[in-house]
């Protein structure tokens, strides 16, 4: 009896291990707003991404922590394209176990990023399930013309563990309108004379380009070097007018030429349509406060397609990674829940900043508009204690920008996203500021979060009534949205002084910024339940020194400048 058990145990193993599976990622349901519609017709053809293991990642965060950490030998010493190349791209050992498992199953892989780590294969729904014992069905999402192809749970067969990160789209699931829509604000009453100051600010409440520059000490002299762009990104069909921007320059800048344009770039058959009707709001947002912040800073707009918004973001690291000579900031105002994406996803995304910061790039992206509930609150998700990260917000590897309301003190407005990531740990850079926060947050605190994870934001600009012109309206918007796009002005300005002084741009900020404190105003008022879910529901409140609310605080351009030039 017990022989015979032993051989059926045998055989039971021998069957298995001729094809293994490990499971890579699950998730235990559908997620909320997604409906199941039923499995996908098994000769659908399905082209999956695989983002191959690249062959030293720990050795690139190691340089990049290294090259951004002031007082290191080798500091600012930013990487080139091939530098970058040699960190990321996969070993050949993963090339071949790949290749091998591609041929036994009659797939042709496609290459298809600079660095090598992504491939791309197209097969049929049953193979697909079989060769990674995934189970393809179709979702519905009300706000998805669409039903997207995904499974709940990928396996990898053993012989690609350890050489597959991911395989993509399969268990990520971004909902639809990632992009942060800036709010209406109050509304705009019989527009006069533009505030010249923060003083008529006060009284207006509205924030304008020569509002920020008074508030944060930003000149409005032109910037002189060339080679310095910086880069707004757009996603959702969001266009920017040249139109709407050189009326808002003829309203709001008046000292600089109304004629100043962006350069268009565009990847994955992005547009960027021209007829006033197709204006966006947050495509004409980031637009007007990066090139009206940054005086004469070459200026970028990369309009991306396609209508999944974690392959956009990945697309967005590709395109710059075959990019000689990148800008040097990048600003984007778009953010889905941290969850949605899985953390393999997630990580992947989360490395390609990496490479960019690396590179030189400073990258920013707005905190979410949902306080600590997400990229908006609703009023569903009031209730809810157990916190919902924003990503890319999330990531270590990027400086997130929270949003202020208010002067003299600035206070965090209530939907500046901010909160702890489920997915990265706290990185070196903010381990002390991070536990101070920590140790004021009451012990009978209801709200759940990772106290492990990555804090974020780092910094924080006023977000609320910025006056913007849309389809040839002016009109006054919010949220951090608006905050992003100021910040990378402010920073794209200090690298015009450091490349015309002959030093280095500032690269990835935050080892800098957060040894470089003193040169941020510290919000320590508000409290980020959110622009929906009422002031008593649960979330973090902004205390003195680095909040999960305005990280940082908000910045002095003096100040910051004369640490750079340090
Ligand atoms: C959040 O702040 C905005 C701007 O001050 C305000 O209009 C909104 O009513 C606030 N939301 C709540 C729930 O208090």
């Amino acid at each position: 009896m017990a022989f015979r058990t032993l051989l059926a145990a045998l055989s039971a193993l021998m069957t298995v291990s001729a094809s293994t599976m490990v499971l890579h990622e699950s998730r235990s349901a559908v997620p909320s707003g997604f409906t199941r519609q039923g499995a996908a017709p098994a000769s659908d053809t399905l082209t999956l991404r695989v983002a191959l293991t690249s062959n030293n990642v720990a050795g690139l965060q190691e340089k990049l922590m290294s090259i951004s950490t002031p007082g290191s030998s080798d500091f600012r010493q930013w990487l080139s394209m091939e530098d970058v190349k040699s960190f990321m791209q996969p070993s050949a050992a993963t090339v071949a176990a790949f290749n091998a498992f591609a041929s036994a199953n009659g797939l042709s892989p496609q290459v298809i990023s600079p660095n090598g780590d992504w491939v791309s294969i197209t097969l049929p729904v049953s193979k697909a399930n079989s060769l990674f014992a995934a189970n393809f069905e179709t979702f519905a999402h009300p706000e998805l013309t669409e039903p997207i192809v995904r499974t709940l749970s990928v396996s990898l067969p053993s012989e690609l563990v350890g050489h597959v990160d991911v395989v993509h789209p399969t268990t990520e699931f971004v909902e639809p309108k990632a992009r942060l829509t800036p709010m209406p604000g109050t509304t705009l009453l019989g527009r006069g004379t533009p505030s010249a100051s923060c003083n008529s600010a006060v009284a207006t409440g509205i924030i304008t380009p020569a509002c920020l520059q008074a508030l944060y000490n930003i000149p409005a002299t032109p910037a002189t070097q060339k080679t310095n762009a910086l880069l707004v990104t757009a996603y959702e069909e969001q266009f920017a007018q040249q139109a709407d921007l050189t009326d808002f320059l003829k309203l709001l800048r008046t000292d600089i030429p109304s004629t100043t344009a962006f350069t268009l770039l565009t990847t994955d058959g992005g547009v960027n349509t021209q007829n006033p009707n197709d204006a966006g709001d947050e495509a004409d947002l980031d637009v007007q406060y990066t090139v009206g912040i940054a005086t004469d800073v070459p200026a970028q707009f990369l309009s991306v397609g396609g209508n999944n918004f974690a392959t956009s973001l990945l697309d967005t690291t590709t395109f710059l990674d075959g990019v000689a000579k990148p800008p040097t900031v990048m600003s984007t105002s778009y953010g889905s829940t941290e969850s949605s994406f899985g953390s393999s996803m997630a990580t992947k995304i989360c490395n390609g900043y990496m490479a960019l910061g690396s590179r030189g790039i400073s990258v920013l992206f707005a905190s979410g508009d949902g306080g600590v509930r997400g990229n908006h609150d609703t009023t569903s998700v009031c209730n809810n204690n157990a916190f919902m990260p924003v990503f890319p917000a999330s990531c270590p590897f990027l400086t997130s920008v929270g949003s202020t309301q208010g002067f003299a003190p600035e206070k965090a407005i209530n939907f500046t996203g901010g909160g702890f990531s489920a997915v990265f740990p706290t990185p070196s850079y903010q381990t002390a500021e991070v536990a101070s926060f920590l140790a004021t947050v009451p012990s009978n605190f209801k709200g759940t979060f990772n106290k492990a994870g990555r804090g974020y934001p780092d910094v924080a600009v006023q977000g609320w009534n910025f006056e913007i012109v849309v389809g040839g309206e002016a009109g006054l918007v919010g949220g951090t949205s608006a905050s992003s796009p100021t910040m990378a002005g402010i920073i794209a300005l200090i690298n015009d002084q450091l490349i015309a002084a002959g030093k280095p741009v500032l690269g990835f900020l935050n080892p800098f910024l957060y040894s470089t404190s003193g040169a941020f105003t510290d919000v320590t008022a508000g409290h980020n339940s959110g622009f929906v879910c009422p002031a008593t529901s649960v979330a973090f409140d902004a205390v003195a020194g680095w909040d999960a609310l305005t990280g940082l605080g908000t910045p002095l351009f003096d100040k910051l400048l004369a640490a750079a030039l340090a």
